[in-house]
């Protein structure tokens, strides 16, 4: 194609495709129906991932809850039951075990079948100054983080793609685009997240698969334990989040098939100064906004 007619493609559909943007301000796409899928969480013995479990439950899914601790993946279980009326299946993995995920999810696909919607949302946090951290919990952290995402993935994603349909959601976090002071190993794991799953979606279209579709979750702390005694100087800005909020942004974002989910919405801004201002400048706010001391007493579980 000649450069002139090539161009003036691209500008026509840069037009077409901010008017759309700008009309889904007002009214957004409709939520799809999820209750013919097979939902798939890690880490669904606790925390939002528990409580993503049940609303997925709530709106017809079949559950596949994968979690390290079985008390807490039973404990999720029960409560579908208990609330829906539902059975999910419950195994117990350690997804940073490549072997392990491999052999569990082998049995999922004999005794379930193909999952739809995958979310990678086991996670964990070391919250040591870097200096001070094992290198075992680095490690640890990094095999959670992001090198599960890959074998869930690998596991995964082929009986989607041979459908072409599917959606694989990473619970990544906004220390997946910044950096924080006190987080190194965790915002190198989350941002290994964010960049894997973000090439994967580019990937899946590259190739042609239009009907895998990639949710990418970047939220704030949220008051789940796993980041207790964190603290925001104004929370009025940057909240600590509820976890029935997040869970609830995070299900409609899916049903939505929106790609980048960061919350609160001042993370888009901060995002945006990030990478706009000068360094000193960026500095000087994140310190303004008590960045600096968000893990200052952190206590964790
Ligand atoms: N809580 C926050 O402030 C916050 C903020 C941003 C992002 N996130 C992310 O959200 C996700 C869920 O966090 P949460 O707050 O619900 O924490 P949580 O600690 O309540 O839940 C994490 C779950 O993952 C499970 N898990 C840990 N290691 C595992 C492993 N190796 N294999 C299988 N399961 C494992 C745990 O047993 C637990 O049930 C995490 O990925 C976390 O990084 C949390
Ligand atoms: C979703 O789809 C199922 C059948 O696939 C149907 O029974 C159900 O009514 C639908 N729900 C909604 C809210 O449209
Ligand atoms: C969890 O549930 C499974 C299956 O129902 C059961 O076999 C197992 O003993 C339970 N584990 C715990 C720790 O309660």
């Amino acid at each position: 194609m000649n450069f002139l007619l090539e161009t003036l493609q691209v500008l026509l559909m840069s037009l077409v495709y901010s008017l759309e943007a700008f009309v889904r301000l007002f009214i957004p796409p409709r939520k799809k129906n999820v209750s013919g899928d097979f939902v798939l969480l890690t880490g669904a013995g606790s925390g939002i991932g528990r409580l993503m479990a049940l609303e997925f439950a709530r709106l017809g899914a079949r559950l596949v809850l994968w979690d390290i601790n079985e008390d807490g993946n039973n404990e999720t279980a029960r409560m579908i039951k208990e609330t829906h009326g539902a059975r999910a299946y419950t195994y117990t993995c350690d997804c940073s075990n490549r072997e392990e995920v491999y052999r569990i999810a082998n049995q999922v696909k004999r005794e379930v079948g193909d999952i739809t919607i995958l979310i990678n949302n086991a996670g964990i946090v070391t919250g040591k100054k870097f200096m001070e951290s094992p290198d075992s919990l680095i490690e640890k952290s990094m095999e959670v983080n992001s090198l599960a995402h890959f074998w869930m993935y690998k596991a995964f994603l082929p009986a989607m793609i041979a459908a072409n349909h599917g959606h694989l959601v990473s619970i990544a976090s906004s220390a997946g685009l910044i950096g924080v002071n006190g987080l190194a190993d965790y915002c190198a794991s989350k941002f290994a997240a964010v960049g894997f799953a973000e090439s994967m979606a580019l990937e899946l279209l590259a190739t042609g698969c239009d009907g895998v579709k990639t949710t990418i979750v970047c939220p704030f702390f949220i008051n789940t334990g796993m980041f207790d005694g964190a603290n925001t100087k104004w929370p009025r800005i940057m909240p600590i989040l509820e976890p029935e909020y997040a869970c609830r942004k995070i299900v409609d974002a899916v049903r939505r098939e929106q790609v980048y989910v960061y919350m609160p919405r001042s993370i888009y801004i901060a995002i945006v100064l990030k990478n706009l201002l000068p360094t000193k400048m960026g500095v000087l706010l994140g310190e303004y906004l008590g960045a600096f001391n968000f893990m200052a007493k952190f206590k964790g579980h």
